[in-house]
């Protein structure tokens, strides 16, 4: 198991910075890794120093323009990981491949031709259940879901765990459902420590014992182009995704040995 997506239909729960210093963490130890920035937005390609006048070529021209996949890969300035960029052409995904036959494996198709090349490849999804979440969910073997400790976050997993699933049914093979992340928790609030019982009560193993604080280094390390490796490496922050970034790895092993 290598191919992992970062997965929800809500905005703004941390998943960019989760796929993106995952990324970088995954890369720390030598092994070769590949970031797929599938949102509109190119927040993930934003937040490795990309500039915004060359997203070109993006996942978006291997999808839309038959563009090869390789030619499409970059280097980043962190040793080991490599990025295929987002574009604003992803926001029109569904109306593009509308009538594209076989819509569902296009990202699988091309990614297959140059998997073997990394130990990990990461996609980081658009906030919403498009067609670009549904390629993700088709080519990944797993998925983590980032929420933040909020009532109606809670409610919109619970819709978003049986909307995949049902998904999953419609499209046979797909990825398995590793764990839900805790992120922006904020400890001081007593709020908080409820809802986080309750999705852990509800939830059970499933959730990550790792929980990602609110921290400023996670929030500015973007603007610089930085994972937060390179920007706070001493940081509650890097020390977390460290956590997790175990955590996600002792995982995939584990349903790896019960397949
Ligand atoms: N643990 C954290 N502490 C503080 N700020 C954070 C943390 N994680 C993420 N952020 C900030 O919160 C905002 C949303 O995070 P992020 O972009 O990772 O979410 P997202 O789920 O990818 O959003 P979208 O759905 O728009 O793609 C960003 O400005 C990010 O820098
Ligand atoms: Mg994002």
């Amino acid at each position: 198991m290598k191919i992992l997506a970062v997965v929800n239909s809500k905005g703004g729960v941390g998943k960019t910075t989760t796929a993106v210093n995952l990324s970088a963490r995954f890369a720390s130890g030598d092994a070769r890794v590949l970031l797929i920035d599938l949102d509109s937005q190119s927040s993930a390609s934003f937040s490795l120093g990309v500039g915004r006048q060359n997203l070109t070529p993006s996942i978006g021209n291997v999808l839309f323009d038959q563009t090869p996949i390789q030619e499409s890969v970059r280097r980043t300035s962190i040793d080991g990981l490599n990025l295929i960029t987002g574009s604003m052409e992803l926001a029109n995904a569904d109306v593009i491949m509308a009538n594209v036959k076989g819509r569902e494996n296009q990202l699988k198709l091309a990614v297959e031709r140059i998997s073997d090349e990394y130990a990990y490849i990461v996609f980081d999804c658009p906030p919403s259940l498009s067609i670009l979440t549904v390629n993700a969910l088709v080519t990944a073997e797993a998925f983590i879901v980032p929420m933040c400790p909020q009532y109606l976050a809670l409610e919109g997993v619970i819709t978003l765990l049986s909307a995949v699933e049902k998904i999953q049914e419609g499209i046979g093979e797909t990825a398995e459902f590793l764990g839900i992340l805790l992120t922006m928790v904020d400890k001081r609030s007593n709020a908080v420590e409820e809802l986080i019982q309750m999705v852990r009560n509800h939830y059970k193993d499933t959730v990550f014992d790792t929980e990602i604080g609110i921290s400023s280094a996670l929030a500015e390390a973007p603007g610089f182009g930085q994972s937060i490796y390179d920007y706070a490496p001493e940081s509650n922050g890097s020390k977390a995704y460290t956590e997790l970034t175990i955590e996600i790895l002792d995982r995939m092993l584990k349903k790896e040995g019960e397949n």
